[in-house]
């Protein structure tokens, strides 16, 4: 407990952040969380995944962005990525997050550029995840995609939360529209209002979404490294006669490798979830402080090498 209060308020330390972020050793410390600071590293690390079997979802790093021109500046890259996935033809989508994009400076201005992203992407025959954030954004996020859906069917879809109460009647709203889902646990610090408080009932809700979502004619994907989750899916499946082609398996670049793996062997679709960029450090710390036993993992692989 007190190493994660150490790495989370690290994570907040800008001197330490300079000096990882624009160091070789520090690139290096990265490479087991993010693909790298380029497009470039971004291209190569998927080609490694795809060549193992895995499909992925690309996430440009970026703080919250606050004016207009940053906005347009993060959406830029999005849009050569998309050209560099078609132009190599690698199985992988992207992952957007609305507050990147330009939502905190208008909601105008965020729905124009992700909209302007999700048509590029329907034009490559490719899809946008845009990501979900705290509850602030919930129904936003909701709403956008639903009119992005209606304008570029297909070619956009969201994310769920177990941990909150509302998802439940969302899952329902997204899936009658045939709208993909992602779902996960959720990651951001929500109060009893909105969140089960109990780690029990999150895992429970999950289950019971996740039931739901693969019997559903959606193709949808079930984003987490609880093992407990994923047998859970795959016992269900089976006892359905679900075929694995009808959902996939999400988890993030580097974190539970093994099981990444395995799922793989077993006949499943795995879709890893690549961040790149050049502001990895809050995402890399966060990573860390979700098990600490990872900073001696990267201290010791830091020194071998
Ligand atoms: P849980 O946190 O219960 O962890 C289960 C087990 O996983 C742990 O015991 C450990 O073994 C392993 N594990 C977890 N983190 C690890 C780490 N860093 N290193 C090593 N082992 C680790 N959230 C959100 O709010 N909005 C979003 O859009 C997304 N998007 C998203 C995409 C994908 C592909 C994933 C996998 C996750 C997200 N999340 C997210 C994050 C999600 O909400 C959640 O916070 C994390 O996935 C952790 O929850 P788990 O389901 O993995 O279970």
């Amino acid at each position: 407990m007190m190493m994660r209060s150490i790495l989370i308020s690290l994570s907040q330390n800008s001197s330490l952040r300079k000096l990882l972020e624009q160091t070789r050793p520090g690139r290096k410390l990265s490479g087991r969380f993010v693909a790298g600071t380029t497009l470039d590293d971004a291209v190569r690390v998927t080609e490694t995944l795809n060549a193992e079997g895995f499909s992925v979802s690309l996430d440009s790093l970026g703080e919250s962005v606050r004016t207009a021109a940053g906005a347009r500046a993060a959406a830029e890259i999005y849009h050569l990525l998309l050209d560099r996935i078609a132009g190599k033809s690698l199985n992988a989508n992207v992952s957007v997050k609305l507050t990147g994009v330009g939502l905190d400076v208008s909601a105008g201005l965020g729905e124009q550029v992700t909209g302007e992203i999700v048509e590029h992407a329907a034009r490559l025959g490719n899809f946008v995840r845009i990501d979900m954030e705290g509850t602030p954004y919930t129904e936003v996020t909701l709403k956008l995609t639903e009119d992005l859906h209606g304008r570029f069917p297909g070619a956009v879809g969201t994310v769920l939360q177990s941990y909150l109460y509302r998802t439940k009647d969302d899952a329902e709203r997204l899936l009658g529209q045939g709208i993909r889902i992602r779902l996960c646990k959720g990651a951001y610090k929500e109060g009893p209002e909105h969140a089960f408080p109990s780690k029990a009932d999150v895992d429970g809700s999950y289950v019971t979404l996740a039931e739901r979502m693969v019997a559903s004619d959606v193709y949808c994907g079930m984003a987490t490294h609880d093992e407990k989750m994923i047998a859970a899916v795959e016992r269900f499946v089976k006892e359905r006669g679900i075929a694995r082609d009808r959902f996939e398996f999400q988890m993030l670049y580097g974190v539970r490798r093994d099981l990444q793996r395995e799922l793989l062997g077993r006949g499943y679709g795995v879709r890893v979830y690549l961040p790149f960029g050049t502001d990895w450090f809050p995402y890399f710390m966060r990573r860390l402080a979700e098990r600490p036993a990872n900073v001696i993992f990267i201290l010791k692989n830091l020194f071998k090498s």
